[in-house]
This record gives structure tokens, sequence and C-alpha cells, in this order.
């Protein structure tokens, strides 16, 4: 039996959520990294991820000037990262020099790819939508990395509060 309630209660049930590390690198080459819960798919041929970003955020200008980024899964043991690049603004810190995240060259953008993430894309961006009051970003994908152990595990959001945890995964769908 369903109860009515408020969108916002009804939305707290919503876990577990995707989270991915989007990063940016600035016109001085200096490398920003931030959280994004609020992604999907938006298209396979070609692939596209879909991106909700506050205009507040760093990462927002710098697509914006750039036109590019890197959006990365990270692993079960990168919650202490991804909270502190969902905490931080990287307009004046340097977030990544602080994590001393272990980075990767790219092949298409500038944006740094993730070394221990599960996987990397690199991409373009097609169009920014604003539907509503958080802008929408559209990246092509224009080259794939993935991990070379392939039994590493993605972390998700697994409640409210930013909890982040491993999903358990059935081993015939693990691949
Ligand atoms: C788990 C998690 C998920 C987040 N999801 C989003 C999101 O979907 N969109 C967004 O704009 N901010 C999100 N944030 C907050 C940003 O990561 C945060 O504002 C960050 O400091 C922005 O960094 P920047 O200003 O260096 O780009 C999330 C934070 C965390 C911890």
């Amino acid at each position: 039996m369903q109860i009515k309630t408020t969108p916002a209660q009804a939305l707290k049930r919503r876990y577990p959520e995707q989270v991915v590390l989007v990063t940016t690198r600035n016109a001085g080459g200096r490398a920003n990294i931030m959280a994004v819960g609020w992604v999907t798919l938006a298209a396979d041929d070609p692939l596209m991820f879909l991106l909700g970003i506050d205009d507040a955020a760093y990462t927002y200008q710098l697509i914006r000037q750039t036109r590019e980024f890197v959006v990365a899964w990270p692993g079960t043991d990168m919650a202490p990262a991804v909270l502190y690049a969902g905490s931080q603004h990287g307009h004046r810190l340097d977030k990544l020099a602080h994590l001393r995240l272990p980075l990767q060259d790219g092949l298409k953008v500038r944006a740094p790819l993730i070394k221990e993430a599960v996987a990397n894309f690199e991409c373009k961006l097609v169009r920014i939508y604003q539907p509503g009051n958080c802008p929408l970003i559209v990246g092509q994908v224009l080259a794939a990395h993935v991990h070379r152990r392939a039994a590493r595990r993605r972390l998700y959001t697994v409640g409210p509060h930013h909890a982040l945890g491993a999903l358990r995964v059935h081993r015939h769908l693990s691949g």
C-alpha cells in the first residue's frame, strides 16, 4: 500500500545512488575534482553522460570554459577522496594536490584520469540545459579507460548525508 507524502520525503528512499568524480583542468594547467551524484547515461551511440552540476561549482565554470571533462567511477576504497572532493570548492584550493590521488594523462582531453578509478570516460561538452534550478551538462564520451584489475568495484551513496559504501554484485552479472 502506498502512503501519500511529499516529493522531498519520497526522495529520501532513493538510495543506492551513483556517485562519480568529475575532473577538469583550468587554462593555467591546474586540475580540479568534484563529486557528482546526479548522473545518468544520456545516449549510447555515441555514448553520452548527463550530469547535474550546480552553477556555483568551480567544475561548472571550468566545463563551460574548456568544454571538456572526465567522468571517473570511484572504487570502494575511495570514499574519503569522494567526500573531500564533494565538500571543498576548487576555486582557490588545489584539492588534487591535497588528496595526492594518482593521476594519469588522458588521450583526448586535458582533464586528468584518476589512476585507481574503476573506469574513466573522457568527455567533450555537447550542451548545457537548465530545465529547473540545476544546470544539466551533456558530455559525449571521446575515450574510455578501465582499471587493469577487473575485480575493482564501484562506490555508491548508500544512504542520506553522503553515506558511501559498496554494493553486493552478483557473480554472474559482474563479468
Ligand atoms: C556524494 C556527493 C554527491 C554530490 N553530488 C553533487 C551533484 O550531483 N551535483 C552538484 O552540483 N554537487 C554535488 N555534490 C557537491 C559537490 O561535489 C561540491 O559542491 C564540490 O565542492 C564542488 O567542487 P568544485 O567547486 O571544486 O567544482 C556532491 C557531493 C557529494 C559528497
